[in-house]
């Protein structure tokens, strides 16, 4: 069975082509160096530039595949930016009507999560951690259609703060990357930014972003020498820490088969180190499948509602 997918949540423009399991092949266009200079996604130029973008990605995957060739078509349906969800929403819909296929919607973090089912089978029940730039979950999964959120973020998402601190910091967007690196390269000793836990499976990182804009403020204001590195590299210690600590106890509680890794900022080196001791059946995304693309969409419509024989 032959799935087109679309994928417009954010600022990523995604179109896969997908067969049986394996990704013919996936069109991708990033905004991110539209968006750098905001310092953060503008949701109005976010759905301007998909409708831009979603079409010549369409036009490229023409010269490759019959539309006509595809069985179904999908789409992200939410969470998302509204103006950038409703881009791929139309042309999905379209699509469908001019070619006569069925039109699927899929929710984005289902596709993060189901990700994991490339060339795997997913063993269930499973514990799955979502991180990135607009989420942070924890999940609960009895089988492929019923998943739950056990636990999330009661303010910023995790990838929010760390492209804030970056920010604050002034090394770049986005911030997880730039600060991932600082981290690898330091030898040094750590400032202990640490969360409080208040032993639910929420998040909380408002407490660690003021945390360290004052430390770096105060340091500012007495003039003293700041440690950039040494910051940037707390801060992701401190952060990982939380996750895993949550996470190790969603394992224990559930006694999960499996485990999940997933969104933007499990492209982290520390974090993906630190998971992948939980549990001996682990599942952590290959890099390029971490951010936002289409064939975990493709995939998910195909996990979620198999073909009836
Ligand atoms: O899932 P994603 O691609 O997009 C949306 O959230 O829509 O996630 C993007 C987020 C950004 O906040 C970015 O800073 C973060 O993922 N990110 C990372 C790393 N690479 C990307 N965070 C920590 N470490 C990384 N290596
Ligand atoms: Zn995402």
């Amino acid at each position: 069975m032959r799935i087109l997918a679309f994928e417009s949540s954010h600022d990523d423009s995604s179109i896969s082509a997908y067969e049986n399991g394996k990704i013919l092949k996936e069109f991708s266009m990033t905004q991110t160096e539209t968006h750098k200079k905001w310092g953060g996604t503008v949701p109005e130029i976010a759905s301007r530039l998909h409708l831009n973008n979603l079409s010549i990605l369409l036009e490229n995957l023409k010269k490759e595949y019959e539309l006509d060739s595809f069985d179904r078509i999908a789409y992200t349906y939410k969470p998302g930016l509204i103006g950038s969800l409703h881009m791929g929403q139309i042309m999905a819909n379209t699509l469908g009507k001019i070619l006569d296929k069925p039109v699927y919607k899929i929710n984005h973090m289902h596709g993060h999560i189901l990700a994991a089912g490339f060339n795997n089978e997913l063993e269930f029940p499973s514990i799955a951690l979502i991180v990135s730039g607009g989420h942070t979950q924890i999940w609960y999964l009895k089988n492929y259609n019923e998943l739950k959120i056990i636990g999330q973020t009661k303010d910023d998402a995790v990838g929010e703060v760390y492209d804030k601190i970056a920010r604050k910091l002034n090394i770049g967007f986005p911030g997880g990357p730039a600060i991932d690196k600082l981290f690898q390269n330091y030898k040094g000793e750590f400032i202990n930014f640490d969360l409080l836990d208040d032993k639910t499976y929420n998040f909380s990182f408002s407490g660690i972003k003021t945390k360290i804009i004052n430390y770096h403020h105060k340091l500012q204001q007495n003039n003293e020498n700041i440690n950039i590195q040494k910051i940037a590299a707390s801060y992701q210690k401190s952060v990982v820490k939380i996750l895993i600590q949550k996470t190790k106890r969603a394992i224990i509680e559930y006694k999960p088969k499996s485990i999940i890794l997933g969104g933007g900022v499990s492209a982290n080196s520390y974090l993906r180190k630190e998971f992948l001791k939980l549990h001996k059946n682990y599942k952590i995304p290959d890099l390029k499948y971490t951010t936002d693309n289409a064939s975990m969409i493709a995939i998910a419509c195909d996990l979620q509602f198999p073909e009836k024989n």
